[in-house]
């Protein structure tokens, strides 16, 4: 990229002969790739042969095979797949020396040679490839019209970061198994390869656990939803039976989907706190024992699990096993954020727990506060058993930790650097940089209502994960995540909204290195991007091509707190 700017800042511009989808000067790539020189010329792709070399593995070939076929649908011109060599084409060839998720692009007027070691790098190719052609290499249609050309261009290309994660939480509002896989299809055009699926909360339980059948059945349903903001009381409740689940099949479907793409799906489900939709079905598993119902308001709830009951512990386990069962990543996160400790401090049970463990308040921590620990600890044992490693948002930081946690850093960025410093693995996801639910622009006429907060696209651009870390403890920030909470989101539109275009300014975050961010030339390029959206179908705020926010038909800001006053 360095060589791009220099090129243009010299005033030096390459013109590429014929008509093409991108000029040198306009390479619209996101992330951008952290090696690329230009050069004059360009490569006719519709038509083109497709060769896989026999030496990549079974996966990459279905890729390519796949390549094939989507260059065929969307030039018009059949692109033969054919594993035999050949002179003219777009060649992708296996390299050994390569990175697990490196790639080598090089375009000639005659032929495309792709290099990779791995699946990810021929998958990570082929979007950077696709970038470089006209946004309808995205759709499903047929476009023979588009400038179907790659310029001719050297591209040597390695993440950043290893970890490069989105999360969702369908809890809050629920989103179907179509709006998942359009979410996991934006990662995957965004070279992402961690879904991290928030599964379980106050509001919903939203995984089907054969074990304990009232999880969906009551679990998943609340009988009403606070309109508006939530501090505005008077707003009221829909008083609408709402929700929703996944069953065991469909979460396969989903988790088979994401491997497709090379994303692995990391389930959330979230202990001991945000579980009232759990206590409402199983309320023997509180502390007092109910009546719960799954709550239909936001905010944090005093009722969580009981650690002071054995069954507790059973019912987790179980539920853990039959996820395990359904998720093969390697990570299991189980979520540890906002657990008010009022009800264990009156717990018999809990109580009892405490006086058993010899627990008393140490070091600014009071014995429930440590009770916490000795569920984090019991769980993580369990799922180190079962071969698996614990996530926890920054909350299990604080007292004791058992190695081998991996840290998500989310109330700022201090978790982050005392865990990498204290030797635990970090995940990058500070509400300061990465909270998408938050507004992207100050627009009251025109913004859907939101939780609050103000991240404009070029703050989540200018995460440094690094920031504040000393130089020997970076080895513990395996990457970076957005979240997107879903209290004030009830629809696909504004989902797609407040993901993109911060989505692709995360991805940036992720892949590039320091010195290849640029935020203006980032800005350039979203008018390709945004042409991608377009073809997709999907939504995304507009502000950053200096057109006005908000989505079409939602009304503003201040209409929807208007209509929470009536
Ligand atoms: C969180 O936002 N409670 C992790
Ligand atoms: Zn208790």
């Amino acid at each position: 990229m360095k060589k791009i700017i220099s090129l243009l800042s010299a005033g030096i511009l390459l013109f590429i002969a014929g008509s093409c989808a991108q000029k040198p000067g306009e390479i619209s790539i996101v992330p951008m790739p952290n090696d690329i020189t230009v050069s004059e010329g360009s490569f006719k792709v519709a038509g083109a042969k497709v060769y896989a070399a026999p030496e990549l593995d079974k996966d990459a070939r279905a890729w390519i095979m796949d390549f094939a076929t989507r260059l065929t649908t969307v030039t018009g011109k059949a692109s033969k797949y054919s594993e035999t060599p050949v002179k003219k084409g777009i060649c992708f060839l296996s390299d050994s020396e390569l990175g697990p998720e490196a790639y080598t692009i090089d375009v000639s007027k005659k032929l495309v040679v792709v290099k990779a070691s791995t699946a990810a790098g021929v998958r990570y190719a082929t979007q950077t490839i696709g970038q470089m052609l006209p946004p309808a290499y995205f759709g499903k249609d047929r476009d023979p019209k588009a400038a179907w050309v790659l310029p001719c261009v050297s591209i040597n290309d390695a993440p950043r970061f290893g970890y490069r994660g989105l999360m969702l939480d369908v809890c809050r509002h629920f989103f179907d198994v179509e709006e998942v896989k359009r979410y996991l299809d934006l990662m995957a055009i965004y070279k992402m390869n961690t879904f991290h699926w928030h599964l379980s909360e106050d509001q919903g339980w939203r995984i089907e656990i054969k074990k304990y059948p009232r999880l969906t059945e009551v679990g998943a349903w609340r009988d009403s939803t606070k309109i508006g903001a939530h501090r505005d009381a008077k707003a009221g409740y829909d008083h609408t039976r709402y929700g929703g689940f996944y069953t065991q099949d469909q979460i396969r479907e989903v988790v088979a989907y994401a491997e497709k793409l090379g994303i692995t799906v990391m389930p959330e489900i979230d202990l001991p706190g945000h579980m009232v939709a759990a206590l409402a079905s199983y309320p023997e598993l509180g502390c007092t024992g109910g009546p719960y119902s799954v709550r239909p308001t936001w905010g944090i709830a005093t009722e969580v699990l009981c650690p002071g009951k054995e069954k507790t512990f059973q019912f987790i386990e179980d539920v853990l096993t039959e996820v395990m069962d359904l998720f093969p990543g390697k990570y299991i996160d189980i979520g540890g954020d906002e657990c008010p400790k009022v009800e264990w401090e009156k717990c018999p049970d809990c109580q009892r727990r405490i006086r058993q463990l010899g627990l008393r308040d140490k070091e600014g921590l009071t014995a429930e506060q440590q009770l916490q620990n000795y569920v984090t600890a019991r769980v993580q044992k369990f799922v180190n058993d079962h071969g698996r490693k614990i996530v926890g948002w920054d909350e299990i930081l604080e007292g004791d930790l058992a190695e081998g946690a991996t840290v998500m850093s989310w109330r700022g960025v201090k978790g982050g650097i005392q865990a990498a410093k204290r030797g635990f693995d970090v995940i990058m996801s500070p509400n300061t940089y990465m909270y998408i639910d938050y507004y992207q622009t100050k627009d009251k006429e025109r913004e859907p209502l939101c939780i609050g907060g103000y991240l404009p696209v070029d703050t989540t651009y200018v995460c440094e994960p690094y920031k504040g870390i000393p130089e020997e403890a970076q080895k513990h920030i395996l990457g970076v995540q957005a979240n997107l909470w879903t209290e004030y989101i009830s629809t696909n539109d504004h989902l797609e909204y407040q993901l993109l275009p911060r989505a692709a300014a995360l991805s940036e975050v992720q892949w590039c290195d320091r010195s290849n961010k640029d935020f203006e030339r980032f800005k350039a390029a979203m008018r390709h991007q945004a042409a991608i959206y377009d073809v997709l179908g999907v939504k995304y705020c507009k502000v950053i091509l200096g057109e006005p926010a908000g989505i079409e038909g939602y009304e503003g800001l201040l209409a929807n707190y208007r209509d929470t006053q009536k």
